[in-house]
């Protein structure tokens, strides 16, 4: 892509509206010297007309006030105010295809550098569009290659905190081994993904490794349980073992990227015969369905 061609949307900065390339923080953000904030991740679906719509939004918010309030910062707005920043982001970025929302607020900008926080700051409020391409029919027709590794991380994943080191690191352990995902384990039981949730099919009954400190709840942690239940699917959340893991009908991952896409090779063995399963196909059309629902109030509020 030429100079000329990169995208530089117009992105909200502490009550301030810009382009992308002009936007700055002071090196003593708390983001910046500690990643002492948090952050949230909106898909948004291109509809007819050029409109994007976000999908789950109010979920969304809710996890920001969760993990703000667990980090001790005051939330900066209220539902309705970052619904407003939120519809603005997108009217200022008007254009053709599904996109995303950053949403990220830090502790804000200390005096100086010193790990405990200072009373009274003013937090760090920036939010973004970028342009997604979300997977393609071929691709999810392909699967998924997955790799594993060990859960070296804090215990307060829960937690969507932009100290993302651990995360990172296993991102790019799938990268060097040409995987979509790195699925991540902990003394012998599954946690998820460097970016996404993880579910695995026994005997046609789904299993997600139980809510809590090892893992983040995914926004689509509670709509797959939702789908579940519309497609007759039986669901447990419970401690997942290596060896179920390793011998699972189906694996797939979710996220606000990735929806909900099958994992058909885990380190090099392929998984349920290579193929996507029958539960990722129904999670799948069931996650269509409620996207067309969900979009169809939204439309209804709109007007
Ligand atoms: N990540 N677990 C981790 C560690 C994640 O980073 C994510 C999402 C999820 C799934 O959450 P959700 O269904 O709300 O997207 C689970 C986002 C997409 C990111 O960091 O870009």
């Amino acid at each position: 892509m030429s100079q000329a061609e990169v995208f530089d949307p117009t992105v909200y900065l502490n009550g301030e509206w810009g382009p992308l390339s002009e936007a700055r923080i002071p090196v003593l953000d708390r983001g910046f010297i500690f990643g002492d904030g948090v952050y949230e991740v909106v898909p948004l679906y291109a509809q007819a007309e050029g409109a994007r719509l976000p999908f789950r939004l109010a979920q969304h918010f809710a996890r920001l006030n969760r993990s703000l309030g667990k980090i001790r910062i005051d939330n900066p707005f209220d539902d309705a105010g970052w619904r407003a920043l939120i519809d603005r982001v997108i009217d200022d970025n008007a254009g053709a295809g599904d996109a995303l929302v950053y949403i990220q607020v830090t502790r804000g900008v200390a005096k100086r550098r010193g790990h405990a926080f200072p009373a009274g700051l003013t937090p760090t409020v920036f939010i973004m569009l970028s342009k997604i391409a979300f997977p393609s029919t071929e691709e999810r027709a392909r699967g998924a290659v997955a790799v594993t590794a060990e859960d070296k991380r804090w215990l307060h994943c829960d937690i969507k905190s932009v100290s993302l080191l651990g995360n990172v690191l296993m991102a790019q352990h799938a990268a060097e081994n040409d995987a979509l995902e790195t699925i991540q384990l902990r003394d012998g039981l599954l946690t998820e993904g460097s970016s996404s949730n993880v579910w695995i099919v026994k005997n046609g009954t789904l299993l997600g490794a139980p809510r809590g400190p090892r893992i983040l709840e995914g926004i689509r942690y509670g709509l797959i349980e939702e789908l579940a239940r519309e497609a007759g699917i039986a669901f447990e959340e419970r401690d997942i073992t290596e060896a179920e893991l390793r011998s699972a009908d189906e694996i797939m991952i979710s996220s606000a990227t990735k929806e909900v896409m099958p994992i058909t090779t885990l380190d090099g063995k392929s998984v349920g015969g290579g193929r996507p399963g029958p539960v990722y196909a129904a999670l799948f059309e069931a996650y269509q369905r409620a996207k067309t629902r969900e979009f169809a109030a939204e439309a209804a509020r709109a007007k």
